[in-house]
């Protein structure tokens, strides 16, 4: 009798990914959970009947790695409580800093796996399954992970991310991430309009251009280095790509060209996320920031003549060592200049390893009180910007179903959330919509030539 083959295929197992973070996160996020799916994981919404949980970290304010350990301390809890094994992964910026240290304090972490390395992930199981210890890899170099990442990469909804630059030459006093992800790195522009075409194919409308200093790409070309202004120009001719996107900026690496594009190119979409941390000259220079306020206000004002309509966000922090009343009043007026559309604030917190975090630390009452007096006056301008828009008609891209039966959740091109009624079989299309609401953190409308109910 010849022997039937076994043709049972093994059951596919279930996959957990938290995100921490940025967006960069979640694009690694996605690529990892593509990664798996090749050797047998299904994504899940939850832990509780994951097979392997990987907690994708990021390491750049307050407390992070705590966060980490605490859930990794629930999670042994979640283990225990159903009695079936959980494999557990640190992976992100945090396994990157910590590295060995993470199984050192927490022996149930079968997987360290540092941001440049997803792509080892496969031959990382294969080794835990052939009984070998907790497998730590951290140092990659970043152009090995995107060569190896799968080459499968599809859109799962109308908004997509594509991540085009790694790491950071700026050294920031502040800031952990050219400790975390390293040099700068910029992928190649073909290996860009490959995916992004991939993307395209598969339902993509918009495509947001990802990089910690994204607009300091600098990608091996067909004949020559590509900026990112060009990178923006070639993806615009992508058929079917309809709104092009970018962050995060340094005010440094604004090119002529790139500010022009801004006034050339109708898919770049009129927003700008450009952080300038504070608005005094004396903190931006500790900070090593290597410009001024009003090399911003200037830079902001060449801006808005190439594209008038520009929505500008920014990133600030308060509380930074030195920082005096004087200095905080100086970034209160800044805001006030810019009218920023949205931002984000953080009081400062040293980060182990960075230039400012021996420094005298400024009271922690005092950067509470900055940190309140500037969301405050943030969210003023913010919610000037949101009532600005009542009336207007602007495209919005479906992108999501609503929180209700029969509304969908879509995207202006400011970068606000806009719900309406609509058939969700719309997802997808782009929509001319009447803004008849603002909220704090989303826009209410009608499809243009309708009537509100
Ligand atoms: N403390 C507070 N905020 C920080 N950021 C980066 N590092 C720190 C830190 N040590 C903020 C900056 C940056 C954003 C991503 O996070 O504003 O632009
Ligand atoms: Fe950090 Fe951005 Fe400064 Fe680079 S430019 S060091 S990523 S804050």
């Amino acid at each position: 009798m010849t022997a039937t083959p076994d043709t049972k295929t093994p059951a596919r197992k279930k996959l957990y990914v938290k995100t921490y973070g940025c967006q960069m996160n979640v694009y690694d996020s996605e690529r990892m959970t593509e990664t798996l799916a090749a050797r047998g994981y299904d994504a899940v919404d939850t832990p509780e009947t994951a097979d392997l949980v990987l907690l994708n970290t990021c390491h750049i304010r307050e407390k992070a790695a705590e966060k980490v350990y605490s859930d990794l301390g629930r999670l042994r809890k979640l283990e225990a409580e159903r009695g079936t094994p959980m494999q557990v992964g640190v992976a992100g910026c945090v396994a990157q800093a910590e590295g060995e240290e993470i199984v050192r304090r927490m022996p149930q972490v079968d997987l360290v796996v540092g941001p440049q390395a997803y792509h080892r992930l496969p031959a990382m199981l294969d080794a835990l399954d052939s009984g070998a210890g907790a497998q730590v890899v951290t140092d990659f170099p970043v152009n090995d992970k995107f060569a190896d990442l799968p080459k499968t990469r599809k859109a799962s909804a109308p908004t997509a991310f594509l991540s085009v630059q790694e790491g950071c030459d700026k050294f920031c006093a502040f800031c952990v991430v050219p400790y975390t992800r390293g040099a700068e790195y910029s992928r190649p522009a073909a290996d860009l309009l490959a995916e992004a075409h991939r993307l395209v194919d598969s339902g993509a409308r918009e495509i947001t251009l990802l990089g910690q200093n994204v607009n300091a790409y600098h990608g091996e070309g067909p004949q020559d280095v590509w900026s990112l202004a060009r990178l923006v120009r070639e993806m615009a001719e992508i058929d079917g790509l309809a709104r092009i996107r970018y962050t995060t900026s340094h005010p440094n690496d604004m090119s002529d060209d790139l500010i022009a594009a801004h006034g050339e190119i109708d898919a770049l979409m009129p927003f700008l996320h450009l952080p300038v941390q504070s608005g005094s000259d004396r903190i931006l220079k500790a900070m090593n920031r290597k410009h001024t306020a009003d090399g911003y206000r200037r830079l902001i004002d060449r801006i808005r003549v190439a594209r008038p309509d520009i929505a500008m966000s920014g990133d600030f922090i308060v509380g930074f060592p030195g920082e005096t009343d004087s200095d905080f009043k100086d970034t209160l007026s800044l805001i006030r200049d810019i009218a920023y559309a949205q931002a984000f604030s953080f009081k400062y917190s040293p980060r182990p390893g960075t230039p400012a975090a021996g420094s005298e630390q400024i009271a922690e009452e005092v950067k509470a009180e900055r940190l309140a007096r500037v969301q405050a006056a943030l969210a003023e301008s913010q919610a000037a910007f949101q009532q600005g828009c009542v009336g207007e008609t602007m495209p919005v891209l479906l992108d999501r179903p609503g929180k209700f039966d029969g509304q969908m959740m879509g995207r202006s091109p400011y970068l606000q959330n806009v719900h309406l009624t609509v058939d969700p079989a719309r997802r997808g299309e782009i929509v001319p919509v009447t803004i008849t609401e603002a909220h704090r953190n989303s826009l209410g409308g009608v499809l243009a030539g309708t009537h509100a109910p």
